[in-house]
């Protein structure tokens, strides 16, 4: 089943790309509604715009006088969203941290992709924390998104080693390439039901068995 994607970004666009790119491709079967971006000049609307996608900006200014101005700027983000009929959201890049406001619009319907091996690292700098700290192995996390930053359960992990003579640049690189895989193929996983959740654990049930036989506590996403 095709699923309507609405993507959150506030930079650079690269993972809004690789999901564009992945259903170009054919190994992703959804469509991008909306990007939506939390800073006018981010590039990934830029992007959005080169590909014929509504791309907009939703200014948080507005909303700074509200008694929570955090949750109504996602109040008014779902709106956008609803309106253009998105089904699942992917924070891809989105620099700001997601209240209940958006959370229970969209209940296992919003992904994020972190750039660590989670739950180390979480917030930001993910990359340089790894390297400060001397972490082997690093890596990304797709997650779903719930209340805790970065705490949602996992989807997908993709490792990468941690080299002697990294910088930040040469890691976050490295990790690029594989959240550029790792995002579209857990959004496929969605598209097609496959996603089973039993508390913290996500599974991915076989292709194409779309009544699973898990155990009643289980949920199919
Ligand atoms: C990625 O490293 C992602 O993991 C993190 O922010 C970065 C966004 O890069 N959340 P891009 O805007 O998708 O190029």
């Amino acid at each position: 089943m095709t699923v309507a994607l609405g993507v959150l970004a506030s930079g650079r666009g690269s993972n809004f790309q690789a999901i564009v790119d992945a259903i170009h491709n054919g190994t992703l079967d959804a469509v991008v509604k909306v990007v939506l971006s939390n800073k006018a000049s981010a590039p990934a609307l830029e992007r959005g715009r080169a590909h014929q996608i509504p791309s907009i900006f939703v200014d948080p200014k507005p909303f700074a006088e509200s008694p929570n101005p955090r949750e109504a700027y996602d109040v008014a983000v779902g709106q956008v969203l609803n309106e253009h009929g998105v089904e699942a959201v992917v924070l891809a890049g989105y620099m700001r941290i997601v209240t209940p406001a958006l959370i229970r619009q969209f209940p296992w319907k919003i992904v994020n992709i972190h750039p660590s091996l989670l739950p180390s690292f979480p917030g930001l700098h993910a990359q340089r924390q790894a390297l400060e700290w001397g972490a082997k192995v690093s890596g990304c996390s797709v997650h779903f998104v719930t209340e805790g930053v970065d705490e949602g359960p996992v989807i997908i992990q993709r490792s990468v080693p941690v080299l002697e003579d990294d910088t930040e640049e040469s890691l976050s690189a490295r990790i690029l390439e594989q959240e550029h895989e790792a995002l579209p193929r857990a959004l496929q996983w969605l598209a097609e039901g496959r996603l089973v959740q039993d508390g913290r654990r996500v599974t991915v049930a076989p292709a194409g068995d779309l009544e699973s036989k898990a155990p009643e506590r289980t949920n199919r996403l």
